[in-house]
């Protein structure tokens, strides 16, 4: 009897339905750990000075070796969140302390354009070559990571004195420069955008949530701040598109670019982080956008051609290296997913509108979903949520080589890596996707 037991659960566990079932939590596994070790070696790498993000390693085609202030503070905060069975508490102490001297160093360091610079050599030397500058969301990113750090890191005894200081700089310029015009993300175009701006109320709001007189900065100043940064980016709102516009306002760059549908606009919902209302994941305009990105993609893309799930990249006209999926557009979408299912399950409230119900439908494969329902009543929704994020980070995988290196790009024509090798904002935006997996499925 018992040994007839161990064979049928040695037969079940050795088929390959079970195999192609547990095929992709154990690669999710496996590549968060190949890619915090990864992301790891380029934060403070041999030769750059403490506390120095490199981009990517690669030095030409493009060369990366730099400190970005958007990447660097968006890996800093996914390191802080790797569970302690992945990485040493100490090691995340002395990173923050690290990255916290050197954001005063660069704060106090003169650029071509201020705090809205864009990047620095690795000495911590500003960057004073040809470059798209400023670029405001940096600064609202780098007190994002502060503010969303961990209570045992801000209570380090280092933070003491310059926390405060390397917040009250970053939120005065946010309040200060709200209007500035300035270059987005993609180092493309001057104007106003959707992620720079909603990155930018989120810190604001933020540090009205956790207020400290600390800072010197009047309560008055960061409501205004956040009451302008609302009402700017509901102008965002395209009705006729039915998508959130990433750029408004355009006054120069982007000359290939003709689309407002980006990416950037999902990842400002999740960089951001509301738990609900506009512009959070939860906003049906949000949703819609995402659902209008993934259908453009789907179909200019050959490799969609075939599944898993979706390559995601930037946008429609993108020719930056052929204009590719990248990966960390298309952790995006998985981690869009699974918050999603994760936010259901503290708020189960959700209703269908028409404008969520593409993206819903797509998401729970239902049909029959219409306008008014309640989510509440469909107790598979987490549950396909969360399979369909799946989708999107089994499409990573399958254009992950086998050295679980993240660059980039992935080819659309053939799914090859493409542009800069071991991009440190890929492993950070794949560990958040993880780090969202593992709090939709507790
Ligand atoms: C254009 C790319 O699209 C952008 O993302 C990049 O950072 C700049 N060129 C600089 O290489
Ligand atoms: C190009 C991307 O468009 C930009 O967002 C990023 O900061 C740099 N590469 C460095 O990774």
């Amino acid at each position: 009897m018992r040994r007839w037991r161990w064979i049928s659960l040695t037969l079940l566990f050795c088929s390959p339905a079970f195999a192609q079932y547990n095929a992709l939590p154990n690669w999710i596994q496996e590549q968060a750990e190949v890619s915090t070790v990864r992301m790891y070696w380029n934060i403070s790498p041999p030769g750059a000075a403490r506390g120095i993000v490199i981009a990517s390693p690669s030095r030409s085609d493009p060369d990366y070796y730099f400190h970005w202030t958007r990447d660097s503070a968006l890996v800093m905060e996914s390191f802080y969140m790797i569970p302690e069975s992945r990485v040493s508490t100490l090691a995340q102490a002395s990173a923050f302390t690290d990255y916290l001297e050197l954001s005063r160093e660069l704060q106090l360091t003169q650029t071509l354009t201020g705090l809205g610079e864009p990047r620095f050599h690795t000495s911590g030397a500003p960057y004073n070559g040809d470059w798209a500058r400023p670029q405001n969301d940096g600064p609202a990113l780098r007190a994002l990571s502060f503010l969303r750090a961990p209570a045992s890191l801000r209570a380090l005894p280092s933070s003491r004195e310059l926390l405060p200081l390397v917040l009250r700089t970053d939120l005065r310029f946010l309040i200060d420069h709200r209007a500035e015009p300035n270059f987005d993300l993609w180092e493309e175009i001057k104007g106003d955008h959707f992620y720079t701006r909603v990155v930018q109320l989120a810190a604001l709001r933020l540090a009205a949530a956790n207020f400290d007189p600390a800072w010197g900065i009047p309560a008055a100043d960061l409501q205004n701040g956040i009451q302008y940064f609302e009402r700017v980016l509901a102008q965002h709102w395209r009705g006729d598109k039915k998508i959130y516009s990433a750029n408004l306002n355009r006054m120069g760059g982007g000359e290939n670019k003709y689309t407002d549908l980006d990416t950037a606009v999902v990842l400002g919902a999740l960089h951001a982080g509301f738990a609900s209302g506009p512009f959070s994941i939860r906003d049906e305009r949000v949703l819609a956008t995402a659902a209008a990105l993934e259908e453009m993609f789907r179909r200019i893309y050959a490799i969609n051609a075939r599944g898993p799930g979706t390559a995601i990249g930037r946008y429609e006209d993108d020719v930056y290296f052929g204009g590719n999926p990248w990966y960390i557009t298309t952790a995006a979408f998985a981690e869009l997913h699974y918050k999603l299912a994760a936010s259901l399950r503290s708020k189960p409230d959700f209703f269908v509108t028409e404008l969520n119900l593409s993206f819903l439908r797509n998401a729970l494969g239902n049909e029959a979903l219409q306008p008014g329902m309640n989510l509440k009543d469909h107790p598979a929704a987490m549950k396909a949520l969360v399979a369909r994020g799946d989708q999107f980070l089994a499409r990573v995988k399958l254009h992950t080589p086998a050295d679980g290196g993240l660059s980039e790009q992935f080819s659309r024509v053939n799914g090859e890596p493409v542009s800069a090798r071991d991009l440190t904002w890929s492993y950070a935006g794949f560990l958040t996707a993880v780090a969202a997996r593992e709090s939709a499925i507790r």
